[in-house]
């Protein structure tokens, strides 16, 4: 592992080209409900579908995707600290957490890999509580609004920042 630094993220970790590229997707509490989950809001999708097409869009951008769902906030925690030095990039809707936890905001933070925040459901649309997040300002970018989509863009996004901290470092 070796480390760069910039502007937008301090000390980030960036694994080795001849690693092949490895995401984590994180999906906090009542998104294991998605599809049935007030659809009017989040769709009807199923969290089944979204990981599947997730992974089959990996195989298609040469990443290997990992997915995981919790409705526990300290088995999130788990699993981000297990990502140290394993992923490359982080996509994480961390579903009502994203409101209140500092807890996974300091996860995200002290593992160092970059991240992307995704929410299905455009936050600034709703209750004001949604509009605050304890992560926004930890993260490389935010995609929300554009229902299950959105995490196949986030795919995408991170595709295009591992290459380009690879071609940084080498
Ligand atoms: C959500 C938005 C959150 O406010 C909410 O608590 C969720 C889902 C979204 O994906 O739109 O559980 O993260």
């Amino acid at each position: 592992m070796v480390t760069r630094q910039n502007a937008s993220t301090k000390h980030d970790s960036v694994r080795a080209k001849s690693e092949p590229a490895a995401v984590l997707v994180v999906h906090g509490p009542n998104l294991n409900l998605l599809g049935e989950r007030e659809p009017e809001v989040y769709g009807r999708t199923r969290l089944a579908d979204i990981n599947r097409k997730l992974k089959d869009l990996g195989g298609e951008l040469g990443i290997k995707v990992d997915t995981f769902q919790s409705n526990s906030e300290g088995a999130i925690i788990d699993r981000i600290q297990a990502a140290r030095g394993k992923a490359d990039f982080l996509l994480i809707n961390p579903g009502a957490y994203t409101h209140t936890s500092v807890a996974i905001r300091d996860a995200i933070a002290g593992v160092a890999i970059p991240a992307i925040e995704v929410h299905l459901s455009n936050v600034y649309k709703r209750e004001t509580f949604r509009h605050r997040s304890t992560i926004a300002d930890i993260v490389v970018g935010r995609i929300m609004g554009f229902g299950a989509e959105g995490y196949y863009l986030a795919l995408r996004a991170a595709r295009a920042a591992i290459d380009a901290a690879r071609a940084e470092v080498s």
